[in-house]
């Protein structure tokens, strides 16, 4: 069998569609959604998916801010903004994107975001909210990918459901939601014994595990569900995922590709959670 792709773009282009028409209704009614994103240090990747990510704002009609600082700045400016952005009513979603620098303590940065504004869904309130069945943020990754299983139909009640990479980030988050839908989940990581064997058990196999096809056609069961979490950067410059993706298209039911899966995704879903947030703060709902 040949799998069916799970294109990201295209899912990611028809939810923007509608997002752009919540964020215009917000404008109408002098509440136009915003974002704030805080950057610091000089990773490379998280320039670039900063930069997609007010990109992707841009396109929708949601005003962004970009605060960058060099990877020697002091805690204490990114606390003093992240309180002056707490403190903002035009501002409805801070995210600080991930990894920081070694000087700063994410525990410490991320805490001090207001649990209303924290958009990626990483403070413990929201995690703690998430676990007890009312989310108020769901984190942008896992929440992208049940949106391709409820876009492709895929039902998920009873499935065996294994997620490899055990992230506050992806892992964590995605086996809870896996579970609150019914699945049977088991949560694999890098002390797992026998990873191809829980793999090939999966309907649902999700790979967040950051190695360059790490998952090979034979760790795949015949008719799985295949979403690969995976931006990898190979040596010749080009981008793959955590799955071996030519001869896993050829096993799975369903297939995300890299690029062009999850990622886009990613960056919907936080326009969505800063549109909830937006929409929370004007009474509006939908
Ligand atoms: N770094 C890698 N993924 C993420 C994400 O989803 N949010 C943030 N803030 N940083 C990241």
């Amino acid at each position: 069998m040949t799998a069916k792709i799970l294109d990201g773009k295209a899912l990611a282009q028809k939810l923007r569609a509608d997002f752009k028409r919540r964020a215009e209704r917000l404008t109408a009614q002098g509440a136009r959604p915003g974002l704030a994103v805080i950057l610091a240090g000089g990773d490379p990747a998280s320039r670039i998916y900063v930069r997609n990510k007010v990109d992707a704002c841009e396109q929708t009609g949601i005003r962004s801010e970009k605060h960058v600082y060099p990877a020697g700045a002091e805690q204490s400016a990114l606390l003093d903004r992240i309180a002056e952005l707490n403190a903002d009513p035009a501002i409805h979603g801070i995210l600080v994107q991930l990894p920081l620098p070694g000087n700063c303590d994410a525990g410490t940065i991320l805490g001090a975001i207001a649990p209303e504004k924290d958009v990626d869904g990483f403070r413990a309130e929201n995690v703690g909210a998430l676990m007890l069945g009312s989310p108020r943020f769901i984190p942008c990754t896992p929440r992208g990918v049940m949106k391709f299983f409820e876009e492709a139909d895929i039902a998920l009640e009873g499935k065996e459901a294994v997620v490899v990479g055990r992230s506050n980030i992806v892992g964590k988050p995605m086996a809870m939601l896996l579970m609150r839908a019914g699945a049977t989940v088991t949560v694999c990581h890098s002390r797992t014994r026998d990873l191809r064997a829980h793999c090939r058990r999966a309907e649902i196999l999700v790979a967040a595990v950051g190695k360059p096809k790490m998952i090979t056609g034979d760790m795949i069961r015949p008719g799985a569900v295949v979403i690969d979490v995976g931006i990898n950067r190979l040596a010749d410059g080009k981008l793959c995922g955590d799955v071996d993706f030519a001869p896993a298209r050829e096993i799975a039911a369903f297939i995300t590709p890299v690029p062009g899966g999850v990622g886009p995704m990613t960056i919907t879903m936080l326009l969505a959670n800063t549109l909830e947030s937006a929409e929370r703060a004007a009474g509006s709902g939908r």
